[in-house]
Order: C-alpha cells, then structure tokens, then sequence
C-alpha cells in the first residue's frame, strides 16, 4: 500500500508580493525591491513544508477555473502536493491577496480578497476517501460545515483499531466568533497569538491554561507567540515550551505559523514527542524567516 498521506484542508490563494525597504506612506507612489507571485493561504503553506520535510501530502480547498488556478495548481504540482481533492467550484474567483513584506521591520502586511468562492462542504468532504491519510489538518474558516467533517472522520476512526486511526488538527488563527467552536474538535488545536489576545490573555502559558478547558479530553493545545517561540499543553497538565530559533537576519515572515503548524504536525505524524515537535516546529520556522518564500527550507531538516 502506498504510504498514507498528510491532508490540509484550507485555503489556498495567489499571494501577490511586493518586498519593500520601507513600509510606504498612504497615498504615496513607491518602487519595491522586488515583486514575485507566491502560491498562498495558510492550508496550502503548509502543504509546501510538508513536502519540503518529505511528508506525502495532499491539498483540499477550493478554486476555480483560469489562469490564477492554472498557476496554483502547477505549483502543487512542483511541490508533490496531490490536488485530487480539490474542490472545482463554478461561481466565485480564485482569492488573491496583495502582500507587503517589509525586512527592515521584519513585518508581513496582508490584505486579502476572500469574498465569493464558495468553500469545501461536508458533502464534498465525504467524497474523500480517508483510507489514504494518516492526518488531517483543518485550517478554521467555515466552520460549521468543518466539524461535520471531522465527525465523519469520527465516525471512521471509530471502526478502527487505536493505531490506525487519522488524527485531526485544526488551526484557530482567526479572531472569528464561528471559529471557536473548533476547540472542542481537534487531537491537536493550533490557536494563534492574535486569538489568545482576544481573549485577554499576554501570553502563550497563560493562553494555554485559559483556553484548555474547551479542548475535548485527551487534546494537546498549541500556541505560537513570534520571536517567543511556542508552548503546548496536553493531557497530562505539563506545559511545554520551545524558545524561537531566529534567524541571522529576519527576512520574511510570511508564512510562519503554516510553517510552524506543518513542521509539529509531521514530527508528531511521525511518532515524535511534543517536546520534539515544538522545538522542532521552532526551528523550521525560525529557518524559513530567514529567507524569502519556502525553498530554503533545507533537507538537513527532511524526516523521511
Ligand atoms: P504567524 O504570525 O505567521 O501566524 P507566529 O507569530 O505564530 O506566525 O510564529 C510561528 C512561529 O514562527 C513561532 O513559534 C516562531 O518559532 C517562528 N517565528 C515567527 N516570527 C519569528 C521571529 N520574528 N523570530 C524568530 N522566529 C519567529
Ligand atoms: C500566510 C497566508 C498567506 C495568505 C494569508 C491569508 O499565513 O496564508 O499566504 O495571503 O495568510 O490570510
């Protein structure tokens, strides 16, 4: 049998990106440094570290036809992410977003256009055969429809033996009332820096405690807090902590928690510990904000 696979479920859209040495003025008329298109959305980064780790993975997301897909999906294609789950909606456009990365101030300024392209639903979901995954990563964004998803991974992790069961992730990086009902979801829940915020809490440790009573039993919570690293709080009520690893010089930062997010998910996919895959998580992406896009990420850090 073919090795099982890693799946993302998420977005994934063109990043137009403008690297610029200052960030501009408003109203202003400014020449970048240098400008590139950059396949994008957080699911579909993570997709392009798993495969730089040497993780088989898959993408499942919505696009629609012309040349913005043509673009993404060749790219997929590059990388080795399987795009056979992809979902092929008639009405909407492709999202795209305009990125402003800024290495100077180490800033990474998004603004998106995610407006009409309907997402992937329970009823596309069922049509996956999960046979081939060992892992499914679900980036929150509709997430009503998402937990149905993860109730029929549920529903076929309950036919099976313990070690044969996929193990379900989801990312909450967005301050979005709907999105917190993916807590109670996950055997890992990635929530981001700006959602502990929102919740009043300074940082990751405290964030991590606060939150742990609306992750389901037996959960590990995660928390990416920048140049602090990350921390992670399981079951056994002992935090874990990994500090930053920071590159010489911060070039691009763009990216970094779908970095992070797909480093932990392969260590941990891999047998390792959550104090490995922290450190691990850490490193990964500390590397990859030393350099613009993703191909730095080097096979010195490739698990097999
Ligand atoms: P994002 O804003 O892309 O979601 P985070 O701020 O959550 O990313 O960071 C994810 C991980 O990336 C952190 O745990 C850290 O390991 C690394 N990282 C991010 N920014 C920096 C930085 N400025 N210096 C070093 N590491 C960083
Ligand atoms: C990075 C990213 C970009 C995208 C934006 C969407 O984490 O996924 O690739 O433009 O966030 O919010």
């Amino acid at each position: 049998m073919e090795q099982q696979r890693i799946l993302c479920v998420g977005l994934v859209c063109l990043d137009i990106i403008n690297v610029v040495d200052k960030y501009p003025e408003e109203d202003t008329d400014s020449r970048c440094v240098s400008q590139r298109w950059q396949r994008g959305g957080n699911a579909s980064n993570s997709c392009t570290v798993l495969s730089l780790l040497g993780a088989p993975c898959a993408f499942m997301g919505s696009l629609t036809a012309g040349p913005v897909a043509d673009f993404i999906v060749n790219d997929f294609l590059q990388r080795s992410v399987d795009t056979s789950a992809v979902v092929w909606q008639v009405k909407g456009q492709t999202p795209c977003a305009c990125c402003v990365i800024c290495p100077s101030g180490g800033s990474r300024t998004v603004v998106l256009s995610d407006t009409n392209l309907p997402d992937v639903t329970e009823n596309d979901f069922s049509k996956v055969d999960l046979r081939q995954f060992k892992w499914i990563h679900i980036e929150g964004r509709n997430a009503e429809q998402q937990v149905k998803m993860i109730q029929q991974v549920e529903l076929y992790n309950s036919r099976l033996p313990q070690q044969q069961r996929i193990t379900v992730s989801v990312e909450i990086e967005k301050t979005r009332e709907e999105l917190y009902q993916l807590f109670a979801h996950g055997d890992v829940v990635f929530v981001s820096k700006d959602v502990a915020r929102h919740f009043g809490f300074q940082t990751a440790q405290t964030a991590l405690t606060g939150l742990y009573s609306r992750v389901k039993q037996g959960a590990v919570l995660i928390c990416a807090w920048a140049e602090k690293g990350a921390d992670a709080l399981g079951p056994d009520g002992l935090l874990i902590h990994s500090d930053a690893f920071p590159p010489e010089t911060l070039v691009d930062t763009l990216g970094a928690g779908d970095t992070f997010n797909a480093a932990v998910i392969s260590k941990l996919s891999n047998g390792g510990s959550l104090q490995d895959a922290l450190t691990f998580g850490c490193r990964v992406a500390g590397r990859k904000c030393g350099f613009h896009g993703y191909d730095g990420i080097s096979e010195e850090f490739s698990d097999g």
